[in-house]
């Protein structure tokens, strides 16, 4: 997705989940995937800051997003083309301005693809970790077992922790684990095996919540019950985990969420969104209309042969967003689409701080000032 802009912002979020994953335990319904809408948080931001006269007056931002497809290479090849300018040549507008700078790039919710991207943009930290061993410190519990996935997210957070809490004095790690990707059997049961005869009761896990769907299968197998679990933000409020089947041994588990917020005005802006009828479809890269056939379960002509054949509808553009079940328009719990919410703002009035430096009185060599024209994203 873009627009133009004097200054455009950069995301790269998840949004098709081609690589749903694998491993599926079929103890319960399989969740559907989902698009998060984070990617039309940040364009409801831009537009918003872009109305308000009070927030960066002369300047329009605009923005170029990125699909990641839950695929680290592709979230890592969008940030270098961001990072670069040397994406695929977007035609902007008629006027041909040329590409405006890309101000600062918004991640996704995903630690492991963020730390990637954030090799190609700077330092990464884990603040959650210092979360975590405040909770332990609180309750006095200095004797832990650690779980950790087997990506950037989980062995980022085992690395910090084990500093952290050698500086902190605040304890000592009776285990720590690595979980398998897929579904090891010998490998899980092998890890629940360690849980079971270790003398820690409280077990803190960073991990996605398809590690925990198959680590819980073995835990209630060997039926360990008695356990502190810490739960990560990846798996807080994971409600495949949240069920009768599960509450014996979950049950009274502590975890970090990141904060829900509310954004007004979202969800009108989500029912404005219309598919772009002159997008030639068969070229299969509009967010937008790939949303809408998923949704509305139908096609834009030309649909694909033996569609209508086959009794499939022809997509109009004329649906109705309201009147069909779709997640999308849930706005009731917005976690990692409020951040996304934040980070743009955090961006746009750093920009206009930057904007109303005063010369002579700027913070950059020789007191100067940043200027539009010749932006650099770490003035910013
Ligand atoms: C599992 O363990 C709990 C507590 O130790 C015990 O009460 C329960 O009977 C056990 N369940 C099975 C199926 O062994
Ligand atoms: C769009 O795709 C159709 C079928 O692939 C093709 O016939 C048509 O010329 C294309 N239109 C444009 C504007 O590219």
């Amino acid at each position: 997705m873009h627009k133009a802009g004097d200054v455009v912002l950069g995301g790269v979020f998840e949004i098709h989940f081609f690589a749903v994953f694998p491993d599926q335990s079929f103890i319960s319904e399989p969740q559907e995937p989902t698009c998060h809408g984070q990617a039309q948080t940040m364009a409801f931001a831009i537009d918003e800051i872009n109305r308000n006269s009070n927030l960066l007056p002369n300047v329009t931002l605009g923005y170029s997003l990125y699909d990641n497809c839950v695929q680290l290479g592709i979230g890592f090849r969008a940030a270098l083309s961001l990072a670069s300018g040397q994406e695929e040549k977007v035609v902007l507008d008629k006027t041909c301005v040329g590409t405006p700078p890309i101000l600062g790039i918004v991640g996704d919710s995903s630690s492991t693809r963020s730390i990637a991207i954030s090799t190609v943009y700077g330092l990464y930290r884990v603040p959650l970790v210092r979360a975590m061993i405040q909770i332990l410190s609180h309750f006095g519990w200095t004797w832990t077992g650690l779980l950790v996935s087997d990506d950037d997210y989980g062995l980022h957070a085992a690395r910090t922790f084990q500093s952290d809490l050698v500086q902190t004095g605040g304890g000592c790690l009776a285990y720590l684990e690595v979980l398998p990707w897929g579904n090891d059997q010998a490998e899980l049961r092998r890890i629940v095996d360690v849980m079971r005869k270790s003398t820690a009761r409280v077990v803190i896990v960073f991990a996605h919540e398809s590690h925990m769907i198959n680590l819980m299968e073995e835990v209630v197998r060997q039926n360990v019950t008695g356990l502190q679990w810490i739960a990560s933000e990846a798996w807080t409020s994971a409600a495949v985990l949240q069920t009768p089947h599960l509450m014996p041994y979950l049950g009274g588990t502590l975890g970090i969420a990141i904060r829900r917020g509310e954004i007004p005005g979202f969800r009108d802006f989500l029912l404005q969104i219309r598919p772009d009828l002159q997008h030639n479809n068969s070229y299969g890269n509009s967010i937008v209309n790939q949303f809408w056939e998923d949704t509305f379960q139908c096609r834009f002509a030309p649909p694909p042969t033996g569609w209508v054949e086959a009794g499939g509808a022809l997509c109009t553009g004329n649906e109705d967003l309201e009147n069909v079940e779709t997640e999308f328009l849930d706005i009731s719990n917005l976690r990692p689409e409020y951040n996304v919410y934040k980070a743009v703002y955090a961006l746009a009035f750093a920009l206009d701080d930057m904007l109303q430096c005063e010369p002579g009185r700027g913070p950059f060599s020789g007191h100067s000032c940043g200027n539009l024209q010749r932006l650099e994203p770490w003035q910013v």
